[in-house]
């Protein structure tokens, strides 16, 4: 009795394997125990200690998936993990090509998607930055997806999902934020061209594009920005809801709810495509 429920158990495993090999998974629904009391469905969050991937992460391990959350700080990370079991802690630093098989070998199955939330090291103007910091940022947030993705792309399949973050000076420039500004739009280049690459493999494609969170990162850009242009902290921060025409800061909420929207089979829909999270900062219709 005992070894032909032993038998049956190791006979849905392998059937709830096989599903996970050759179909799309979508969301809790097909949540599977992997039999160690971890599930079966995992996502990368690079990036996981920040504001905006701990907001991803909490999200995905709400929907029963197991995070493998990347950052460089490995003591952030364990203290992370120490409050989440379905956390894996990996540091890397997604700048460098070393983070690629660190990351592979932390992946031991598919991934329901890969999450690229790294933040840039650099910041300025034209005249503030040093020249060299444009080729840095790249390397970030480029290069970190590039690397993100050879790290993990044999674990991708039908229904997984690429998600970058990117931001909405994309497409409303600021001369104090030309990295963000520059970056952040050949990120959306690269969305598009990365649709084309992974579309035919059922695997899609999308860029989160925020508006400006209150978070201790938007402090610290802040803190140097008014001392740029000559102005204090209290109306640098003002200028960023002033620039909103709901005059407020986007919700981190708001991050984390699009990330579980992405789960959504319909998301399919959005493949390639940039989701504006501006909360009302977009004046262009293009
Ligand atoms: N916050 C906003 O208002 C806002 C608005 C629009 C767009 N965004 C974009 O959203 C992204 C994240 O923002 P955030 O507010 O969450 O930033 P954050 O709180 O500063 O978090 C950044 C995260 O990235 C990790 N990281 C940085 N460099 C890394 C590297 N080389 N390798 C691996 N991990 C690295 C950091 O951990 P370690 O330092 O330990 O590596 C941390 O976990 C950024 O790209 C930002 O431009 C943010």
């Amino acid at each position: 009795m005992r070894l032909s429920s032993v038998k049956l158990c190791a006979l849905c495993f392998e059937s709830a394997c096989s599903m996970l090999r050759s179909e799309r998974v979508d969301g809790a629904a097909h949540h599977i125990d992997d039999g160690v009391g971890m599930s079966a469905e995992r996502a990368v969050v690079v990036g996981v200690t920040g504001t905006l991937g701990g907001a991803a992460a909490r999200k995905l391990m709400s929907r029963g998936i197991r995070v493998i959350g990347v950052a460089r700080d490995a003591e952030r990370l364990d203290a992370l993990a120490a409050e989440h079991k379905l956390l894996t802690p990996c540091p890397a630093d997604i700048a460098d090509d070393s983070a690629i098989d660190t990351i592979a070998a932390a992946v031991d199955g598919p991934l329901r998607m890969i999450f690229m939330g790294a933040g840039l090291p650099v910041r300025g103007s034209a005249e503030t930055a040093a020249p060299g910091d444009f080729a840095t940022a790249i390397n970030v947030k480029i290069g970190g997806l590039v690397r993100l993705l050879r790290a993990t792309g044999p674990q991708l399949g039908a229904g997984s999902r690429i998600v970058v973050l990117s931001g909405y000076h994309a497409t409303e420039p600021r001369p104090h934020e030309a990295m963000p500004g520059v970056i952040n739009a050949a990120l959306h280049n690269f969305v598009r061209q990365l649709s084309d690459l992974w579309g035919p493999r059922e695997v899609t494609v999308h860029a989160i594009s925020p508006g400006a969170i209150d978070s201790p990162r938007i402090r610290r850009i802040a803190e140097t920005a008014a001392a740029e242009r000559g102005v204090d902290l209290a109306t640098q921060l003002e200028s960023y809801t002033a620039e909103a025409s709901l005059k407020k800061f986007v919700s981190v909420d708001a991050i984390a709810w699009a990330v579980g929207l992405l789960l959504d089979p319909e998301a399919d829909a959005l493949h390639g495509s940039v989701l504006a999270m501006d909360g009302g900062r977009l004046r262009s219709i293009l």
